[in-house]
């Protein structure tokens, strides 16, 4: 008993291990050499990037430090505040009032139609304040997406590193394309997202005036 239950522990840490290295290789693939990428080409793949950030799939979430959801049910186009009076509190994650978890569930099985409340592999919260894109215009989170001290320390490998490790975890990320049916997706795909990234990144996360 004993022994399987260590030979478990050991297979679960080996897997664990394996799928940081796969992790990793996977990132080394998608990041492109600094400088290989024109300016031009950078701001192209930024136009496509400002689209996705905006986009209520992912922009809903990264709002201000007054921490109210926005959602934008399903046949509507224009966002507006969360129902049911829902607040993330300083947690971000609504500990303080009705925690999140009360109806958006931690699970890795697809989203359902609308209306029921999206989920995903990760815990659901707002995005840290620092990531504010609700608001903002394209030009600004530009800015601050390439600011380590506003992006939660990332360079721009690190940023398509996010990416990868978000999706590893079935996080909110890849999801933004997979929401359930009724609602609407981000433009172009979660692979191409990445990398549009990549390409940005390779020449030097150039931003709109
Ligand atoms: C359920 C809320 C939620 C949704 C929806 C969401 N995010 Fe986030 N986002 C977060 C949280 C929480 C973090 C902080 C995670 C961390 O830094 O480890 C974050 C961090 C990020 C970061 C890194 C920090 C930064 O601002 O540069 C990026 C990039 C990002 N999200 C992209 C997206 C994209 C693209 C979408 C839509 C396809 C999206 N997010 C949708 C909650 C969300
Ligand atoms: C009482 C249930 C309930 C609670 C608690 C709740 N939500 Fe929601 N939430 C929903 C429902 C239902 C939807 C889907 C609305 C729709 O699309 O029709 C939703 C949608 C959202 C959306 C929009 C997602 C998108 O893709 O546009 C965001 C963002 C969101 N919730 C954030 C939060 C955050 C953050 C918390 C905790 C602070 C929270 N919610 C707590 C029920 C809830």
């Amino acid at each position: 008993m004993k022994i399987s239950l260590i030979a478990l522990v050991i297979a679960a840490s080996s897997v664990a291990v394996l799928t940081g290295i796969v992790a990793a290789k996977e990132v080394a693939k998608d990041v492109l050499r600094p400088g290989s990428v024109s300016r031009s080409e950078g701001l192209k793949a930024w136009n496509r990037i400002e689209a996705v950030v905006t986009h209520p799939r992912c922009a809903n979430c990264h709002v201000d430090a007054k921490a109210i959801p926005i959602w934008t049910p399903a046949g509507e186009t224009k966002p507006r505040v969360h129902g049911m009076n829902i607040h993330g509190g300083e947690s971000r994650k609504g500990e303080e009032a009705v925690p999140c978890s009360t109806c958006h569930m931690t699970s890795t099985q697809a989203n359902e139609p609308a209306p029921a409340p999206p989920r995903a592999g990760i815990d659901w919260q707002l995005a840290p304040v620092a990531f504010i894109w609700f608001g903002k215009s394209g030009a600004e989170i530009c800015a601050q997406m390439k600011d380590p001290k506003r992006n939660g320390g990332r360079d721009a490998a690190g940023l398509v590193e996010h990416l990868r490790h978000d999706a590893s975890l079935s996080g909110f990320i890849p999801r933004g394309w997979a929401p359930g049916a009724g609602r609407t997706t981000p433009p172009g795909s979660f692979e191409e997202h990445v990398k549009d990234v990549a390409l940005w990144g390779a020449a030097g996360q150039p931003c709109p005036n």
